[in-house]
């Protein structure tokens, strides 16, 4: 054996060493692991082609009528608040007919022990301009963003805690104070 043989020879005695360091070990680790199926994958136990069998869990809505349910605590800064009470006869809001007007248009809604719509439904938040009291157009559907809870377990815990700076953050908002905040405006 010449010396360029012997070269190539503890070169390749080397890379084996290597190799069955490291995936020996791996290959015994993906024997132990055996592979999932696409019926084991995530947290529905049912196929994911098949919508038959796997339903979602539905809870039941909030029956406590307006003026009677209890405020649920913000979500986070500034978030929208989620929806308390019944909603049967509201819906669905029209072009013509929006009935959470009724109660929470300023106007009417501290006599009715409602939260009053925010200053910030009242600009238009692109140009920053006071509406003076009417109502932007983009906050005419209220449920895009606002939505009652139903009770019931969740597949998948959400471990989320929001941070208040503010006690009063827990139970209102303050959006249009804040929103600029941080920015320097010329
Ligand atoms: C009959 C009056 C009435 C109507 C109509 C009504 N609400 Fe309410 N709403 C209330 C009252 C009163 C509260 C405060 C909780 C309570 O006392 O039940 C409230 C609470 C809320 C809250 C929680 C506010 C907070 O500070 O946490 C949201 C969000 C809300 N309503 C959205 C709506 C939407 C959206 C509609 C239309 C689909 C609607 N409401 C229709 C009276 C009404
Ligand atoms: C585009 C999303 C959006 C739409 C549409 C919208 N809201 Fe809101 N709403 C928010 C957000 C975000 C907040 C919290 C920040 C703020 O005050 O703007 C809020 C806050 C509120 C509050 C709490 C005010 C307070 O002082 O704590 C009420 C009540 C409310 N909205 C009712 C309504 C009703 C009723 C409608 C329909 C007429 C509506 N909103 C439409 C996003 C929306």
């Amino acid at each position: 054996m010449n010396n360029q043989h012997a070269r190539v020879l503890t070169v390749m005695t080397i890379a084996m060493m290597i190799l069955s360091l490291g995936v020996g070990p791996a290959l015994a680790e993906k024997k132990k692991h055996k592979e999932k199926s696409e019926e084991e994958l995530g947290f529905r136990s049912e196929s994911l082609y098949s919508e038959e069998k796997e339903k979602p869990a539905h809870g039941e809505y909030s029956k406590t009528e307006p003026g009677k349910s209890r405020r649920i605590e913000r979500a986070f800064e500034n978030s929208p608040p989620l929806i308390p009470h019944d909603l049967t006869g509201m819906l669905p809001i029209a072009e013509t007919n929006n009935a959470c007007l009724n109660c929470h248009m300023p106007e009417h809604a501290k006599s009715l022990g409602a939260t009053p719509l925010p200053k910030s439904h009242f600009t238009d938040l692109v140009t920053g301009m006071d509406l003076k009291g009417k109502l932007d157009g983009h906050r005419y559907p209220c449920m895009e963003c606002h939505v009652p809870q139903v009770n019931i377990p969740e597949p998948i815990k959400n471990t989320f805690k929001a941070d208040f700076r503010k006690k009063e953050s827990r139970t209102s908002s303050d959006l249009l104070e804040s929103l600029n905040e941080g920015v320097k405006t010329e």
